[in-house]
């Protein structure tokens, strides 16, 4: 091919690439993993799939630097347990900001900084409530100081439970009373700096904690029983949510600020409702709804901003909300895509494409070893299995999950083999009082699937041992002097 046709390939490419991209569409990259993808994959991921912006949830060094030179928007984000540090003094946000941005600045396309993350979330029972404010004052007046307020903005991404509605009607929505006063500052503090507001949006949530949720008016499906208000119809809690934003924003006196969704996607495992098929239905319906390049009922120009979350299963991530938060990725732990979608919202699902060179460790299982219990579920196989559990990760396990349906003996294999395999496959991982036993046949049981971790290399590896524990006395002890 000659230079002409290359040059000619360059601008066609781009301009099909610019119009497919026509969604504004961003992901939530997390880490809470054992096994975590190595940061130059995901960025390979990402482009792959021609997804051009991140949110994150910390500062990672190794994550901005694979990040340097992609072009990704980025979101990054100071957790709420730092909330108090950058809340009591100026120098601590700019300390922050230097040892944090300075380096990337220049080479990533760091946009927002996330203060926190959802800090006013009902069940943190009012922890970070006092500390927010403050500290994204700090830190939007560290960025100005450094020069860098006019292209990055400080923002606080805030859960949809900050507002409620006393009916099913959008137009009753309020603000939450006991944080009120406190959001109409923050509201207007980001409105005069040009920061968005960050709205994380839950329909599986909704569904999850009322079982007479109205399912349809999740899934966007045409025919649900739609909520009329006042002249207004809404078919779909997208749509309805956004809007009972809208009026609690209204009604403190605000109608013009910049509204990013910063979270919005559907687990895959771990609940009944939480399967690959219905989360496909949701990002269907999600992505057709967005491709309608409309607006809501209330404000027909408005335009979405949407954070998919997330990317990548989490094994590391606390089961406190419920079994399904290990599994809101698209696409699995190691990078597999989980099921077909179009990401433009024309319906011409496929594949999104894989994470490419993952290295494994080797195919090998840890299974219960049936002939010394003869088949049968003794208490010492359930005492094995719990400690495994317990230690481990059986949230698939969970009834309506991926894995419950294997045999009751199968369980005890399903068990061994996580704690085996998130322990790098060390041969006493597979001990469990001699009940356990290493295989090289996949122990994979039709849908329910006995994963292999990715091989982080020794220097990575999620410390479970005596290692980890020295490091933190140590290190414990050298802040103390
Ligand atoms: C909030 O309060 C509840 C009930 O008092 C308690 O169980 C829970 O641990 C508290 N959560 C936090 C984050 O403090
Ligand atoms: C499996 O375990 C469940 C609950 O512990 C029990 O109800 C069921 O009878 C068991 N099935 C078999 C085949 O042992
Ligand atoms: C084991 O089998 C499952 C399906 O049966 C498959 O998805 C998985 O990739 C296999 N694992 C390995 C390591 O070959």
């Amino acid at each position: 091919m000659g230079r002409a046709m290359f040059v000619l390939c360059y601008w066609w490419c781009m301009l099909v690439v610019l119009a497919n991209g026509s969604i504004d569409l961003g992901v939530n990259w997390g880490n809470m993993a054992t096994h975590p993808l190595p940061p130059k994959t995901v960025v390979q991921l990402l482009k792959d799939n021609g997804i051009r912006k991140v949110k994150l949830f910390d500062s990672d060094p190794k994550t901005l630097l694979a990040l340097e030179g992609s072009g990704m928007e980025v979101m990054v984000a100071i957790p709420n347990l730092q909330l108090a540090t950058m809340a009591d003094s100026l120098v601590n946000a700019e300390d922050w900001v230097s040892e944090n941005l300075l380096d990337f600045v220049d080479k990533v396309k760091i946009r927002q900084v996330a203060v926190g993350n959802e800090p006013f979330l009902k069940s943190y029972n009012g922890s970070f409530v006092e500390h927010t404010f403050p500290a994204l004052r700090n830190i939007q007046k560290a960025l100005d100081k450094a020069n860098l307020g006019k292209q990055i903005k400080a923002t606080v991404p805030l859960n949809a439970d900050v507002y409620e509605s006393s009916s099913s009607k959008p137009s009753d929505g309020n603000f939450r009373s006991d944080i009120k006063n406190l959001i109409i500052k923050i509201v207007k503090f980001l409105k005069d700096n040009g920061a968005p507001f960050v709205v994380n949006i839950y329909p599986f949530l909704s569904l999850y904690q009322d079982d007479n949720f109205p399912i349809e008016f999740a899934f966007f499906e045409h025919g649900a029983k739609s909520v009329d208000d006042k002249n207004y119809h809404y078919t779909n809690v997208l749509d309805a949510n956004y809007d009972t934003l809208l009026w609690s924003l209204k009604k403190i006196g605000v109608d013009d600020i910049k509204i990013i969704i910063g979270e919005i996607g559907w687990p895959t495992d771990g609940n009944k409702h939480a399967t690959t098929k219905d989360a496909q239905k949701f990002y269907d319906g999600l992505f057709k709804r967005l491709n309608e390049n409309k607006g809501t009922p209330l404000q027909p120009s408005a335009k979405f901003d949407v954070y998919l979350f997330g990317l990548l299963d989490e094994d590391q991530k606390s089961i406190e909300p419920g079994f399904f938060e290990r599994y809101w990725g698209i696409f699995r732990f190691d990078g597999k895509p989980k099921f077909p979608l179009d990401f433009t919202g024309k319906g011409q699902n496929k594949m999104p494409i894989g994470a490419k060179d993952v290295k494994y460790m080797e195919k090998k299982w840890c299974v219960l070893d049936t002939s010394i219990v003869n088949n049968k579920i003794t208490w010492m196989v359930q005492k094995q299995t719990d400690l495994a559990c317990r230690d481990g990760d059986c949230s698939s396990l969970t009834p309506g999950s991926s894995c419950s349906s294997i045999s009751n003996i199968s369980h005890a294999s399903y068990a061994f083999n996580m704690y085996y395999q998130m322990r790098n496959q060390k041969k006493n991982a597979c001990d469990f009082e001699g009940l356990g036993m290493i295989v090289d046949k996949n122990a994979s049981q039709g849908q329910c699937l006995f994963p292999i971790m990715i091989d982080v290399g020794a220097g990575e590896r999620f410390s479970f041992g005596f290692g980890g524990i020295i490091a933190a006395i140590l290190t414990m002890f050298f802040t103390l002097m």
